[in-house]
């Protein structure tokens, strides 16, 4: 058995969560970054203990992009494709973009957290709602690629991501619809993050929600107009 630690053991060496962070991805952000430059770094980041839950999955898309997608962090299978919203919440957020006709490909779309935490059982990784001090921990990189892109809208999917990009919980039904001044200039927004579309019991509240949902995906896209 190996004793000596090294530099970057690989996440499998460790369950989720279980090694210690620095407590800030401060200390990982390089100086005077490009996306390209931040996406490598991210990719070593310890700044909390999800640096073991495997791969860093960062933002994507156009550094010019208007809108920007904040989600909660990435799923098993944004996880393994290393690409934001491409598992069943991304298939909700593609239908709804699409009805509200906002072309996904002109926008930025990230998430609060960078690792996907979570908990293995057997084969399966279940997800876990990252906590306060894990989304704080993690927001360094969310702020460096806001500072990058300067959208003029934020949309935080969810609760988590709303913690993020406001910095106070803010509750979705009575902050969606609005447009709220964030210190960087963008406008914020706050909407139902998909996978609770996804989780929602029958047929009719689905389709509710998903009404509400494209609503205000098309409110951020003319606010970004
Ligand atoms: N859920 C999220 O919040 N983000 C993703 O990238 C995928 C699912
Ligand atoms: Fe770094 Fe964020 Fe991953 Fe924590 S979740 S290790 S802060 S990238």
């Amino acid at each position: 058995m190996k004793t000596r630690a090294r530099k970057a053991p690989r996440a499998a060496s460790a369950p989720c969560g279980g090694g210690a962070g620095t407590g800030s991805a401060a200390d990982f952000i390089p100086p005077r970054p490009s996306l390209t430059r931040l996406r490598e770094a991210a990719a070593h980041c310890r700044g909390c203990d999800l640096w073991t839950c495997g791969r860093v999955v960062f933002g994507e898309g156009p550094r010019d992009a208007t809108v920007m997608f904040v989600g909660e962090q990435p799923g098993d299978q944004e996880e393994q494709a290393r690409k934001p919203f491409v598992g069943p919440a991304g298939g909700v957020l593609d239908r709804a973009l699409a009805a509200a006709g906002v072309p996904r490909a002109e926008t930025f779309v990230t998430n609060a957290v960078k690792h996907f935490k979570h908990e293995q059982r057997g084969k399966r990784r279940l997800h876990k709602t990252p906590n306060a001090g894990e989304v704080i921990a993690c927001r360094w990189w969310l702020d460096a690629e806001r500072a990058i892109v300067r959208p003029r809208v934020i949309v935080a999917l969810g609760a988590t991501a709303g913690l993020s990009v406001f910095g106070k919980p803010t509750p979705i039904g009575k902050f969606r619809q609005q447009a709220i001044q964030l210190p960087d200039q963008a406008q914020g927004v706050i909407t139902y993050h998909p996978s609770y579309l996804l989780r929602l019991p029958d047929r009719a509240a689905k389709e509710e929600a998903f009404g509400k949902f494209v609503e205000d995906l098309k409110f951020a896209g003319k606010l970004a107009a």
